[in-house]
């Protein structure tokens, strides 16, 4: 699999050519664009090395597969995670930038071995980490593994898991070559109450394994969770890729509404290579309908959010598949400007039953904006070029969640929108 990045932070040198569109393998390696030209400029290749930006680890909010919200901790194996990447590759999702494939919490023995080294448990993941990430490289994806800064994983506590000692502190050094070592990509480092557990601090904790992880040949997204609890926004960013920014998520339209309501202030705070983070995914899980699919991947997509599946891939509803699959919706949640949305408008009643308007910019000069109705019945919305902030003109309108081309417009934007359902639109200046 590759990933392509375009625009100035996608330019890189190979062999001495410019390349316009750096791509990077499942390793993270880098690789040789297609798209090359030949450098005019009689600089020194050490010259031109010097120029080059650094990529920027997640430049767009990552996407993928995690463990956690499809099986949790007892029925996690590596017949899930493989199973999990198959289905990727077979509904095409990676073509539309599903790559990580995460193993969350339990995934570890009971107890680290002679040596101190965490290894996983034989009963559940037999042919041991590194097949695993081999297994899942070798289909274009990337490997993601759950660690804990203090003595306890979260499962530990709140899950029954009976195991002692598997906790990185103390063992920062070891636990992070052993990433680089098995060919993990992403990190979910999980605070699990390491405050009250071991006396530690936030951003000291995070920023030591942060600091080890640097220390790797390998690049190594770095997502955070500290639930929110101590405003990570205003800390995280340059510490970690992604933190996480509430609770847990659940299976249930309540969860999505709550959580949705608390990112409202926090849009300055997310940029490429770093991202408010408001949970995985919980689309095919619980009985959400059809309309609340749509507004969960919507809605994330509008606060350019991870996108990480987090259910069983073999047994989709058509509508999740559809809603999980809509590249004009995670082209959104994907704009390399990575400007999430604001709210520009607040209807009547309460947070849980009201309609809202949420803007953002994208980097062509586009806007999305979302038409989202949290009431019980079908509701029309209407909003304005301004209020969007669009700059006067006329601009073509594309229904972005349902594949269509509505009327232009140089004034105002009105849909009637499903009950619990949102309707996002693209505006693009004519
Ligand atoms: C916490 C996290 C979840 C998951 C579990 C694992 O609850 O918020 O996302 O990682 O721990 O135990």
């Amino acid at each position: 699999m590759k990933r392509c990045s375009t625009g100035l932070l996608g330019v890189v040198l190979v062999s001495g050519s410019l390349v316009f569109g750096g791509c990077s393998d499942s390793t993270g390696e880098r690789s040789d664009g297609g798209d090359s030209r030949e450098a005019t400029s009689t600089t020194s290749a050490a010259e031109e090395r010097d120029e080059q930006a650094p990529e920027v680890l997640a430049a767009t909010p990552p996407m993928g597969w995690n463990s956690w919200n499809q099986v949790r901790c007892k029925d996690l194996n590596e017949g899930v995670v493989r199973r999990a990447a198959d289905a990727i590759v077979e509904h095409g999702l990676d073509e539309v930038g599903y790559t990580y494939v995460v193993v969350d919490d339990c995934w570890q023995a009971y107890q680290r071995d002679a040596r101190g080294a965490l290894v996983s448990n034989p009963e559940t993941f037999p042919s041991g980490m590194r097949a695993l990430a081999d297994y899942v490289h070798d289909k274009g994806l990337r490997f993601g593994l759950y660690l804990v800064p203090g003595s306890k994983t979260c499962a530990m506590t709140w899950d029954g898991y009976p195991a002692e000692g598997i906790g990185s502190l103390g063992h920062e050094r070891q636990d992070a070559e052993m990433l680089e070592e098995i060919g993990v990509d992403y990190l979910k480092y999980d605070w699990c109450e390491a405050d009250v557990n071991d006396g530690l601090e936030r951003v000291e904790a995070f920023t030591l394994m942060r600091d080890e992880l640097r220390r790797l040949d390998r690049p190594i997204v770095y997502s955070i969770s500290e639930y929110g609890r101590e405003q990570p926004w205003t800390w995280a960013p340059g510490i970690a890729n992604l933190w996480r920014t509430t609770g847990d998520i659940a299976p249930e339209w309540l969860s999505i509404v709550d959580i949705i309501e608390s990112q409202v202030d926090l849009a300055d705070y997310a940029g490429p290579g770093g991202w408010n983070d408001p949970d995985m995914l919980q689309v095919g899980n619980g009985d959400m309908t059809p309309d609340e699919v749509r507004s969960h991947v919507g809605m994330w997509a509008m606060l350019a959010a991870p996108l990480m599946i987090g259910t069983d891939l073999d047994n989709l509803a058509p509508e999740v598949l559809e809603a999980l699959a809509n590249e004009e919706v995670v082209a959104i949640d994907q704009d390399p400007l990575g400007k999430q949305a604001r709210r520009v408008q607040v209807g009547q009643g309460e947070p849980w039953v009201r309609t809202e308007v949420w803007a953002r910019p994208l980097e062509n000069g586009d806007l999305a904006v979302a038409l989202f109705n949290k009431s019980d019945t079908p509701t029309e919305i209407t909003t304005t070029l301004e209020e969007v902030g669009a700059p006067a003109g006329t601009w073509a309108v594309r229904d972005a969640t349902n594949g269509e081309d509505l009327s232009p417009t140089d004034g105002r934007l009105s849909g009637t929108v499903p009950a619990h359902g949102v309707t996002i639109l693209r505006l693009s200046a004519g």
